[in-house]
Order: C-alpha cells, then structure tokens, then sequence
C-alpha cells in the first residue's frame, strides 16, 4: 500500500497548485483524477476554452467590423468553424500538457480514477472496476463543482446547452436564448454573437451581473445592446418545448403574470455552478457539509474529519480558478506548519467580453448597506491618451475610496484590457494604500493604465485630463 503525506482529490486549479506547493515544501504527494486529463473545468470545459473562442471569435469580428476605420483592408471574413475549435483544442492540450509537466517536475503521482474518501487517512481509488487503497497522511478536497439544473429544462447538449455544449456547438445557432445574465451568459453569449447568432438573455433579476456594481453593469448592458444583445430582466423561463425546426421557451415575468413564448435554435442554461461531491464518501466518513451542499471547513479550510481539508469550487467564496489556487497552496503552507492565508478582501472578478469588466473589493452598493462613508473618483476613457488614438473609448475606472483615511476600498473598470489593469489595484489594497498612493505613483504613457492614476486622482477631486 503506497503511503503518502498528503493525497489531493482533484487536479483542477485548486488540487493541482496544492499538490504542487506541498512537494515544493518536501511532503510526497499523490493528486487522484477521475477525468480522462489534468486540469479541471477550468483547463477542459472552462476558463481555457472560453477564453481561446472569446480571442479568436474578438478577432473575426474585428476583421469585418474594424480593420476597414484603420486603413487595412481585407476582403470579408469568412468563419471556418472547425478550425476554431481546433484552435481552441490545441489551447486546452497545451494546458493539460503543462498540469501533466508540472506533477512530473515536482514528483507527484497521478493515480488515475475517481477518489473516495474511506476515513482519516485512506482514500480508495477505482478505474475500470479495479480499486486501490492509498494510506496518507492528510487529504485535501479539491473537487470543484459542476453546473446548476433548472427544474423541467433537460439539458442534451446538443440543442439545449451547459457552457460544456456551449464551447463545443457544430454550427453557429440563428437564434441563441440565453438563461442566465452572469459571466457564462454574457462570454459566452458575446462569442456567438460575433460569429452571427442572434442572442436573447433572459435573467431573473432585473440587472445583470449581480455582485457587480451596479453602475458598472448598466454601462456594461447598454454596451452589450449596442453591440446586439437582447435582455429580457425580471423574467424567467419556465420551460422549453422542442420541436424537429425550433425550440420554444416559454417566459413569465420572475414574479409571476402571462407567459409568452420565444422560438429559439439553442438553449443555453447557466444559472450558476454547485459544489460537485458525488461518489466521496462524505456521508459515510461524517465530513459535514453545509446548507447549500458545500463542504464546510474552517479558517484553516480543515474540515470535519480528522486529516481531511477542502479548497476551490467545492468550499464556500467565489467559484473562481484564481481563489482556487491562493487556497491550494494556502492548504498546503497549513499542513506544512506554515501560516498558509487568503485575504478574502482582495480576490478580483473579470469578464473577459469586449470591453473587459473588472473588480476587486467592495462595491458601491455594499458600501452603502454597511453604512461606510466614502469617496469616488471616476476617469473614462474618452478622456484617456491612448484609448483615444486606438478609438477604444468605451467604459472607464471608478474608485471608491474611505472618506475620512483615504484607503482605497473597491476599484471596478469596463474597458478593453480591464482584466490586466485591475492588478495594479489589488497590489495597493494588499498593502492597504490609499487613492493619493496611487495617485502619487507615476504611470507610463501613453497607457490605458493612466485612466487608474487619473480616477485616483479625481477622488482627491484633482484629474488632469477631465
Ligand atoms: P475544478 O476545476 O472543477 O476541478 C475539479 C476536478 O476534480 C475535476 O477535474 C474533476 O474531474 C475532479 N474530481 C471530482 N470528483 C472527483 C473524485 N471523486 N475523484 C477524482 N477526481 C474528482 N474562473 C476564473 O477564475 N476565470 C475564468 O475565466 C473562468 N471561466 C470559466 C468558464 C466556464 C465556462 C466555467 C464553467 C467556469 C469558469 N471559471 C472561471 C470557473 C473555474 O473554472 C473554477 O472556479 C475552477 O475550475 C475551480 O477549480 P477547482 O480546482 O476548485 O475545481
Ligand atoms: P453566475 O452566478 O455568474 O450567473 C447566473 C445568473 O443566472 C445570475 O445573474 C442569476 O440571477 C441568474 N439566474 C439564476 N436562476 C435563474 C433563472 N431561473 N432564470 C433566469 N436567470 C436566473 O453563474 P454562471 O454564469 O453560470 O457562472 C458560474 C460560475 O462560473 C460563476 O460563479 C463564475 O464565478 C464562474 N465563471 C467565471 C468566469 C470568469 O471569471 N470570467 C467565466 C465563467 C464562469
């Protein structure tokens, strides 16, 4: 029986970076995985393939619609669907390849199969109706999660899709109706639309991207209607019907009242993700799991049993790849002896859509409701240098600031890059720096990054350029 100091369950971003940082700290680690490769929703069915559609269908669109304005003129572009997924496969093998590297580098076993946990201390690993039992030390959950069900709707994806149907559709949909306006709705919606589907989103709020700020996202959905996309807030799809020629989803107002129906060619359900824990044995071993069926862990993510952590999708917090891996080795420093830590105030959210929406820290919104006094500094970009000559006006940076120390509390930009900018802001808010800081800090120009130092001077009322 081979005995480990630490066996993961999962190679996701989460279990993947925990083993790797526990063989960094001298601990001999196996990571167990039930699917064919490495890497997780994120590599295989999220982050990654998103992003590769997201760049190469930002690129058919900006050869038919904006080269012309700069003088390159090329012939209309012609989309040859198949080679965008291949495209976007080579980008997921390339990932898995460099997991698969990485667990060979740092001499980490990959035991191929689905992992149960048999108490403190063993897990049982089984592929093709063999099992193994490993004995370890410590174990960390890293299962992740996989996508909510909506009652009555039977996802096949084929023609009623999850994200997984949705990066994967063999012909761009006429008319593509989207369930759900979070950042699955709104990527994955943008990437269809630049390839020729009509999208219709229908969200049982009445904005869209909750959690957002809210003035951030009615710039955002203002945008998004220009650019094509149609809303339909307030409002939720109570069943689809299918037919050989359409699908027909039916539509009531989220509080009730007449229904109508829209036709539609593709459904795409993506109200949100659940913990996965199916198959782990955490009934029988009593490791507990709270009321939305994630598994409960406490400030150093031990769980329950004895020797057993969890990190990532699985765990309470957003279910992002990025806090995934800050828990996984945070997990790992922990069983080291170390004093592994997460600063939960600074875990940024992008939408990778063009323009990008990015965020880190609170909102205007939960400022409110606590009650803290604040400032804001606001700079857009059509007062921005470079933004201007590459005639990207859209969006601009807003930051919220404590009224009487002047600590920048949450930072929030729409705008092309967005999702790079944002990291100069969560450096200052991991040291604890205020607006004048940043303000004080000198920004190379011509870059969309002086819209920051900008929007941090206008909370001391000082912009230059505005
Ligand atoms: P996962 O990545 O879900 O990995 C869990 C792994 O555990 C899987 O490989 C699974 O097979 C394995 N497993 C489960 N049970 C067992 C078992 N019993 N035995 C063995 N193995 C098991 N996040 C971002 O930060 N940025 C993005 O741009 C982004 N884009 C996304 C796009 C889409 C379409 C989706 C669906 C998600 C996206 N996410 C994004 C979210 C991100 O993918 C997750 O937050 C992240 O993958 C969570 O990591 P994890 O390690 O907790 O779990
Ligand atoms: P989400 O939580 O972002 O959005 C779901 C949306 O569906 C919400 O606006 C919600 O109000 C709405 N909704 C819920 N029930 C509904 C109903 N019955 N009818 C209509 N609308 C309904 O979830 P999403 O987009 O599925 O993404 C899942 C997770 O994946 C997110 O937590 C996100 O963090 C992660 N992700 C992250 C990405 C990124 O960081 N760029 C990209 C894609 C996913």
């Amino acid at each position: 029986m081979a005995t480990y100091d630490l066996v993961v369950i999962g190679t996701g971003p989460g279990g993947y970076v925990c083993a790797v940082r526990a063989s960094q700290l001298g601990m001999k680690v196996a990571v167990v995985e039930k699917n064919a490769t490495l890497g997780g929703t994120c590599l295989n069915v999220g982050c990654m393939p998103s992003k590769a559609l997201l760049h190469a269908s930002e690129m058919f669109e900006e050869a038919g619609h904006s080269f012309a304005k700069m003088g390159v003129s090329v012939s209309s572009p012609k989309l040859d669907l198949p080679a965008m997924m291949n495209f976007k496969q080579q980008g997921i093998d390339g990932n898995v390849k460099g997991v698969e590297f990485l667990m060979k580098k740092n001499k980490i076993d990959v035991l191929k199969g689905a992992g149960k946990i048999l108490g403190t201390g063993k897990v049982e690993v089984s592929a093709d109706g063999k099992s193994q039992v490993v004995e370890t030390k410590n174990i960390v959950i890293a299962t992740g999660s996989d996508i909510a069900r909506l009652k009555g709707i039977e996802i096949d994806e084929k023609r009623i899709v999850s994200s997984t149907g949705a990066l994967s559709l063999e012909k761009v949909p006429g008319r593509l109706l989207v369930i759900g306006a979070g950042v699955i709705g709104l990527e994955l919606g943008s990437v269809w639309r630049r390839l020729g589907s009509e999208v219709m989103v229908v969200e049982f709020l009445d904005r869209i991207l909750p959690g957002m700020d809210g003035e951030i996202a009615k710039q955002f959905q203002r945008i998004l209607e220009k650019q094509g996309f149609a809303f339909k807030l307030g409002s939720k799809v109570t069943g689809v019907e299918m037919n050989s020629k359409a699908l027909l989803a039916k539509i009531e107002p989220a509080s009730g009242g007449a229904a109508e129906t829209i036709e539609a060619d593709v459904v795409l359900v993506c109200i949100g993700r659940v913990p996965y824990t199916d198959g782990l044995g955490l009934k029988e071993t009593g490791v507990a799991l709270d009321a939305r069926g994630r598994v409960q862990i406490d400030s150093h993510f031990a769980t329950s049993l004895k020797g057993v952590y969890a990190i990532g999708d699985v765990v309470a917090g957003p279910m992002l790849a990025h806090k995934a891996e800050d828990e996984g080795v945070a997990v790992a420093e922990i069983i080291a002896g170390q004093a592994g830590h997460v600063n939960y105030d600074v875990i940024p959210g992008v939408v990778y859509t063009t323009p990008e929406v990015s965020s880190v820290g609170k909102t205007e919104e939960e400022l409110k409701q606590a009650g803290t006094a604040y400032t804001v500094g606001k700079f857009p970009f059509t007062a921005n240098g470079r933004s201007k000559v590459n005639q990207t006006t859209d969006g601009f940076v807003k930051i919220l600031a404590d009224a009487k120390t002047d600590r920048v509390l949450g930072v929030h930009i729409i705008g092309r890059e967005a999702g790079e900018m944002i990291h100069e802001a969560c450096v200052l808010m991991e040291f604890g720096g205020s607006a004048e800081d940043l303000a004080r800090t000198c920004h190379a120009h011509p870059t969309r990054s002086e819209a920051v130092k900008e929007a941090a001077l206008a909370v001391g009322k000082r912009a230059i350029h505005m």
